[in-house]
């Protein structure tokens, strides 16, 4: 039987009003869905020293690199060299993405304690993005789910297209429950709750939450939301309201998914920080070391950084 959560018992109001978390956890996305993006190929020494340089801003989660094709993904083809070489701080997690068994064990002999399965809420994105069926990327996952369970390794999940498919248009609310549930069920312990393509607004943000919520305890979900249309910061804090305490943000606000024309990056983890601090909510971040950190990748990729809160540091 499933544990409700107070917040999800709690009366509506009441649940908006003491739902908010007293402390947040950012899982920095940067390095594998801010770089996965960039049409130039970075150098494996750059995607290096951003991990280590994230790994001292006080960041506990950092999303290293991914394990998927290299066909596919080009730009991340040196996943093994860089999280061999990346230092793993105490206390810091470090999770891969994964689309399969063959990314799994790679990640594993690469020493990776953490990896992320994908699947998308949308046949159509799902089958751009990995080539199969939601139900044929949830099959890829079991070999995944019982060598990392054999391994002691952790398994987060991410949905995608949470809000909205570049290729579909709406998204019924009940496929998101069904993949999110299902990944949940398969072992998950976080399920990340993706808006690919940057559409949503705070409402739907919200009800796709409380659907969401109504099945897997809040306990178990992170928010990812991109900035196409400049309404993460404001869907962020919505899902904050209903009780979520798990974020995911890229430094500089950098990336995009490669098989969602158009997307921008995720929301930049300066601007959550800057938002959560100002609100008492504890990150256990230091801001002026990842806003450094931000405008140092910035002038790496030759870029401006998306991050208004390290674009007003700089005047
Ligand atoms: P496929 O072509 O159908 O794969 O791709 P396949 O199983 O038929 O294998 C074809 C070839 O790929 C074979 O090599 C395999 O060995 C190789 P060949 O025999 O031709 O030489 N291969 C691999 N090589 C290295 N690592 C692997 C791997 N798997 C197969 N793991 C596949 C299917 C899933 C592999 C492919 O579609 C893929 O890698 N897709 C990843 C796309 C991607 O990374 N998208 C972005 C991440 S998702 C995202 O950004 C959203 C998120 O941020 C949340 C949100 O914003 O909503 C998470
Ligand atoms: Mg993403």
């Amino acid at each position: 039987r499933r544990i409700r959560t107070a917040a999800q018992r709690a009366p509506r109001r009441q649940a908006v009003m003491s739902g908010m978390p007293g402390r947040v956890r950012i899982v920095e996305v940067g390095p594998r869905d801010g770089l996965q993006n960039e049409k130039a190929i970075i150098p494996a020494a750059t995607k290096i020293e951003l991990v280590d340089r994230l790994s001292r801003t006080g960041l506990r989660t950092i999303e290293a690199t991914s394990f998927v094709s290299p066909k596919w993904v080009p730009q991340l083809a040196d996943a093994a060299e860089v999280f061999a070489a990346i230092e793993k701080r105490p206390g810091v997690r470090y999770p891969v993405l994964v689309p399969n068994e063959q990314g799994y064990d790679r990640a594993h002999a690469a020493g990776a304690r953490e990896v992320a399965v994908f699947s998308a809420a949308s046949e159509m994105f799902n089958r751009k993005n990995i080539n199969a069926s939601i139900d044929e990327s949830i099959e890829r996952f079991l070999p995944v789910m019982e060598k990392a369970r054999a391994h002691g390794v952790a398994v987060r999940g991410y949905v995608s297209t949470v809000l909205g498919c570049p290729y579909q248009g709406e998204v019924p609310l009940r496929d998101v429950v069904r993949v999110a549930s299902r990944m949940h069920a398969l072992g998950c312990y976080e399920i990340s709750l993706g808006d690919t393509i940057g559409i949503g607004t705070p409402g739907k943000a919200r009800a796709m939450l409380r659907a969401v919520a109504g099945d897997v305890p809040i306990e178990a979900l992170a928010v990812h939301f991109h900035d196409t249309r400049g309404q993460a910061l404001a869907n962020v804090l919505a899902c904050l309201e209903e009780g979520v305490a798990v974020v995911d943000s890229s430094v500089s606000g950098t990336g995009g998914c490669p098989y969602a024309k158009g997307a921008t990056g995720n929301v930049a983890s300066e601007d959550v920080v800057y938002m959560l601090e100002g609100m008492g909510i504890d990150t256990g971040i230091d801001l002026p070391a990842l806003i450094e950190t931000g405008l140092w990748l910035s002038s790496q990729l030759g870029h401006e950084t998306a991050s208004k809160v390290a674009r007003a540091s700089i005047g």
